[in-house]
């Protein structure tokens, strides 16, 4: 919505949450989320035409268009418990365009949600009975966290979803003007409702089937004594396949990945086709393997016991660039090693103490963990390393000092294959990495 108030100078944008602390946030200079480039582009149209409210309601009533972004978890209860998408937060939103009213409107799903989703928002939304007319719209949104100033200003496309009928063309035409201001309109592709809700979950599955594909070739490689980055590269330069997504590591995480093809692999057993649904379930295994395989080649190496030993993990959020760690590798690493009752001094530049805590679900006076303010601090006295994100401050660490200051033997492993092998290895490390002998 920043990038879309930067761009279209005419339009105003209204942001609202029903979480204070977050709008709070968003109106200050500390914003809620790290992203290279984001603080810049709100401040640049931030109090002009860009603004953060708690004003839902009144906001709701004054708008011709309303994204609806809301998060789309996985349900953790009930039917489709673990699987399929928990869309009441969609839902609460869509009654909540109907109750205010204030004229006809066009409600745009950016949320990502299961094929058909927007069949329910309509429904809620022609109930209201209030003579005014809506338009429902699919425009999923493709950004990546750690690069999404960059995706935004310049994406792969724009997709636009509508029915086909003149208002829903219309409406359709509505919103691509608005990216057009920015995007080159051959970008921005538009189909009917069904194919643009159904696209986004199938480009988080094809991208998370990508590195599960790499990370099944990575367990094979450690076995066979081929290279794991090696043969990537020498698939990636075939043209058809590419050289993107093909970086073997501890695995994929974020808060969507996992949620959407599960959520697909839901669908799919919804419609009678328990084979396809299998299929894309396989990928989350794969991930799940890739992790406690990880797991399990530290305790292989550190004589079948972390027991009392202290481990240095260095990076939690599930990528570089970003303060997020939903569903990051580092979770279930962390709690395994925390089951093997290993103690963990952690380090991540992004990531709060708070949010590590609470994805690990553990109390803030639990002593098994130390919360460390530098990569260095994190690694003294341990008696391995564990790199989990591919910060690029990590490349620049000083390896001999932090094998100095450690336990002998010393382990490193790179859950990332981030550091050159020879500079770890000089500084006389004991050292693993993904997919190499
Ligand atoms: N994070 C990403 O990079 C990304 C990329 C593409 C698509 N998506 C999709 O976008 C959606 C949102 O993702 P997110 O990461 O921003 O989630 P999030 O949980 O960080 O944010 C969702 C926000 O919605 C607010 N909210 C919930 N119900 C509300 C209501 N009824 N009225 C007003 N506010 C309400 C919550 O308070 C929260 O602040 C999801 O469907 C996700 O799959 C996310």
């Amino acid at each position: 919505m920043a990038m879309i108030a930067k761009q279209c100078k005419d339009t105003i944008v209204t942001v609202v949450d029903l979480n204070k602390e977050r709008i709070d946030a968003w109106n200050s200079d500390t914003l809620p989320i790290y992203e290279p480039g984001l603080l810049e582009t709100v401040q640049c149209a931030r109090g002009k035409n860009l603004f953060f409210s708690t004003e839902i309601d009144q906001t709701l009533k004054e708008s011709d268009v309303i994204f609806i972004s809301v998060n789309t978890p996985t349900k953790d209860y009930g039917s489709g418990k673990g699987k399929a998408a928990d869309l009441r937060f969609i839902e609460l939103c869509a009654r909540n365009i109907a109750k205010v009213g204030g004229g006809d409107k066009i409600v745009v799903e950016k949320s990502t949600v299961p094929v058909r989703t927007a069949q329910m928002v309509k429904e809620i939304l022609s109930e209201a009975n209030n003579g005014y007319s809506y338009q429902v719209l699919s425009n999923p949104e493709f950004l990546a966290e750690g690069t999404a100033i960059t995706d935004l200003e310049n994406p792969d496309r724009v997709l636009i979803g509508g029915e086909i009928t003149d208002e829903g063309i219309q409406a359709v035409e509505k919103v691509a003007n608005l990216y057009a201001q920015w995007i080159d309109r051959k970008k921005i592709i538009t189909t009917n409702l069904w194919s643009s809700e159904l696209s986004k979950l199938t480009a988080n599955a094809f991208l998370a089937q990508r590195i599960s594909s790499i990370n099944a070739i990575s367990a094979l490689c450690e076995a066979t004594g081929a290279d794991v980055d090696e043969v990537a590269n020498a698939i990636g330069m075939d043209s058809r396949i590419g050289p993107k997504f093909l970086k073997s590591s501890v695995g994929f995480g974020g808060s969507c990945f996992q949620k959407d093809i599960l959520n697909l692999s839901y669908l799919c057993q919804h419609f009678g086709l328990p084979e396809v649904s299998d299929y894309w379930n396989q990928v989350v295994l794969m991930n799940d393997y890739q992790k406690n395989r990880f797991v399990q080649r530290m305790m292989d190496a550190m004589f079948n016991t972390v027991s009392g030993k202290e481990i240095g993990i260095l990076g939690f959020a599930f990528k570089k660039d970003t303060n997020d760690a939903r569903e990051s590798p580092a979770i279930a690493i962390c709690l395994k090693l925390l089951e093997e009752r290993a103690t963990l001094r952690i380090y991540d530049p992004q990531v709060k103490k708070e949010t590590i805590l609470s994805a690990l679900g553990l109390l803030a006076n639990d002593d098994r963990i130390t919360f460390c303010k530098s990569a260095i601090d994190a690694t003294s006295g341990t008696h391995a390393v564990a790199l989990l994100t591919e910060w690029e401050e990590f490349k620049s660490l000083n390896f001999n000092e932090i094998y100095s200051q450690m336990e002998k033997p010393a382990y490193f492993f790179d859950g990332r294959n981030l550091i050159e092998p020879k500079i770890i290895k000089d500084a006389g490390f004991r050292l693993y990495r993904i997919g190499k002998k």
